[in-house]
């Protein structure tokens, strides 16, 4: 089950428009250790490519393909190989509001015919990004096609997607930090952060 949040103390950044701290990196982490317990689980025995989009769920990606890697002796996962693959979007510029269209800034750099893929994101908002993605990589002929995404903004919605893992259900707020930007700044705040509308 995915939680619900709210924002938490103010935190300064140096010249940046932040409000305050939605999640700490601690959370984060305690959250990819949970999704990669069942991932590993779903997928046992079967050949797994994890999809990034660029470049938001960069960071998202590699942590969770550490943690596949590395397992978990507290509930007895083991380590396993996973491919990677990355996918490049863009669809925000210098908004704050999705534009809806979806510029596909790379394309699919790995072979995904006949394996298992999972499309690893950053967010879910309005949704147009991961259906057009989804569309695209049906395409390339997957064994089987799932969604993983850290934060979800579910009141955003405008087009369906099924996500089969998510990390964590968010107000509709605009937010920066562990791979996710405003306008290219803050990708590297070790935590999600709100982002201060009023003064940007
Ligand atoms: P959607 O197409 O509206 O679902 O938006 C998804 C894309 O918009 C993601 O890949 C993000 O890059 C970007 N995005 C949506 N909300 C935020 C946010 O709060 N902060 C930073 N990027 C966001
Ligand atoms: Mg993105």
């Amino acid at each position: 089950m995915s939680e619900r949040l709210t924002q938490g103390p103010r935190i300064e950044y140096e010249g940046a428009p932040i409000k305050g701290e939605l999640i700490s990196s601690e959370k984060i982490a305690a959250k990819v250790t949970e999704l990669a317990d069942r991932i590993y689980e779903d997928y046992k025995g079967k050949e797994l490519v994890l999809i990034g989009i660029l470049k938001g769920a960069s960071r998202f990606k590699s942590d969770l393909m550490a943690e596949l890697g590395r397992g978990n002796k507290k509930t007895g996962r083991k380590p396993r190989n996973v491919k990677e693959a990355h996918l490049g979007t863009s669809s925000y510029g210098s908004e704050i509001t999705s534009s809806g269209d979806v510029k596909k800034t790379l394309e699919l750099d790995t072979d995904i015919e006949g394996k298992h893929a999972i499309v690893v994101e950053d967010i879910i908002d309005t949704g147009h990004t991961l259906k057009d993605v989804l569309e695209y990589l049906e395409g390339k002929g997957p064994a089987s096609l799932e969604v993983c995404v850290l934060l979800d903004k579910a009141k955003e919605r405008q087009v369906e997607v099924e996500t089969k893992y998510v990390g964590f259900e968010i107000p509709s707020v605009f937010v920066v930090g562990y791979g996710l930007d405003f306008d290219e700044d803050y990708r590297n705040l070790p935590n999600i952060a709100i982002v201060d509308t009023s003064r940007i």
